[in-house]
């Protein structure tokens, strides 16, 4: 580790409280100059430290510069054997995981990225991905968890639960697995599996997260649907950790306790749905999930099962 690493990595454990420059030069063992010398360099990357006569440096509460100190520092040590591959810029955090597969040995990883330049959505769309202000990353896990559809299940509750712990959001699910705070969508996910083709096994998977934090401005298609969680409390090396402890968490957990989780949160059950179905257009009460995680909705005619797709939740509901 790096001195300038070192020392970002005390400041962010201590964020926005003052270190000294000597005790930052005794714990590494190097030289007050040393100290200094890496501090200006940080600061010219970007981080914002403030330097305080006879009480030291400080790094600023809304410093929102990602590091992979800062992910580690929030946590769960049970994770220290996952690999954090973070990049300035890649066409998408999902491509570059599956691309290093084979290198990574079975091991978990996650990827993240500060933009991307070609973020992917599900069914072909793309993902706004600006630099600074969101969360993209991918997870290169292999979980036991089955069916592989209960995995992006287990994604969404945990983005859930690491924004309830960090924040007083109390973000909502969309079937199958958009995130909603106040009717607007803060977060994607994007779950792609590789398949053994000798075995026919789902070998690894790769759940890519998207999360708007503070993206204030969105392209016109989006800009009437996409939201950002807006707090001021948090940043995203805080968020990304935190949902890293909640999916492994989710992962390792029963179906059962997924599911029930998942159903809590989820947005649309009860109310008037409409969706595509074999070409046509249809209507129905979304009534409950099954235990792979397929809606089951009630029509005129009896019941549909939907296993994939996009629902759109009709509108009176909405304001109820
Ligand atoms: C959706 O809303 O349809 C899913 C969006 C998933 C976006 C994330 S961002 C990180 C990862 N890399 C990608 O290219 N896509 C996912």
């Amino acid at each position: 580790m790096s001195i300038k690493e070192a020392i970002i990595c005390h400041l962010e454990a201590k964020r926005g409280q003052e270190i000294s420059g000597q005790a930052l030069a005794d714990m590494l063992g190097v030289s007050r100059v040393a100290v200094w010398k890496a501090i200006k360099s940080l600061k010219s990357d970007g981080y914002s430290i403030s330097a305080t006569r006879n009480k030291g440096y400080m790094l600023s509460t809304d410093t929102d510069i990602l590091s992979e100190y800062g992910i580690r520092q929030y946590m769960n040590n049970s994770l220290d054997h996952w690999q954090i591959i973070l990049l300035d810029t890649v066409d998408s955090t999902n491509n570059y995981a599956k691309g290093i597969v084979p290198e990574l040995q079975g091991g978990p990883a996650v990827v993240v990225a500060d933009h991307q330049t070609a973020g992917r959505g599900r069914r072909g769309n793309s993902f706004f991905s600006p630099s600074g202000t969101g969360i993209y990353m991918s997870v290169v896990t292999q979980p036991e968890l089955s069916p592989a559809t209960l995995i992006t299940v287990a994604a969404a509750v945990a983005v859930c639960k690491a924004c309830e712990e960090l924040t007083k959001i109390s973000p909502q699910i969309k079937w199958v697995n958009d995130i909603f705070v106040e009717n607007r969508k803060i977060c994607g996910i994007l779950t792609e599996g590789i398949i053994n083709v000798e075995s026919n096994t789902l070998d690894t998977v790769i759940i890519g997260i998207g999360v708007n934090l503070s993206t204030e401005s969105f392209p016109d298609e989006i800009k009437d649907i996409a939201g950002s969680i807006g707090s001021k409390e948090i940043n995203r090396n805080m968020l990304i950790g935190k949902i890293l402890n909640c999916l492994s968490y989710a992962l390792s957990s029963d179906k059962e306790t997924i599911l029930t989780e998942y159903k809590r949160r989820l947005m649309v059950l009860g109310k008037s749905i409409s969706y595509m179905l074999n070409g046509e257009a249809h209507f129905g009460i979304a009534k409950d999930i099954n235990d792979i995680g397929n809606l089951i909705v009630e029509t005129q005619s009896g019941t549909d099962v939907l296993t994939a797709g996009e629902i759109s939740i009709n509108k009176d509901f909405l304001n109820q």
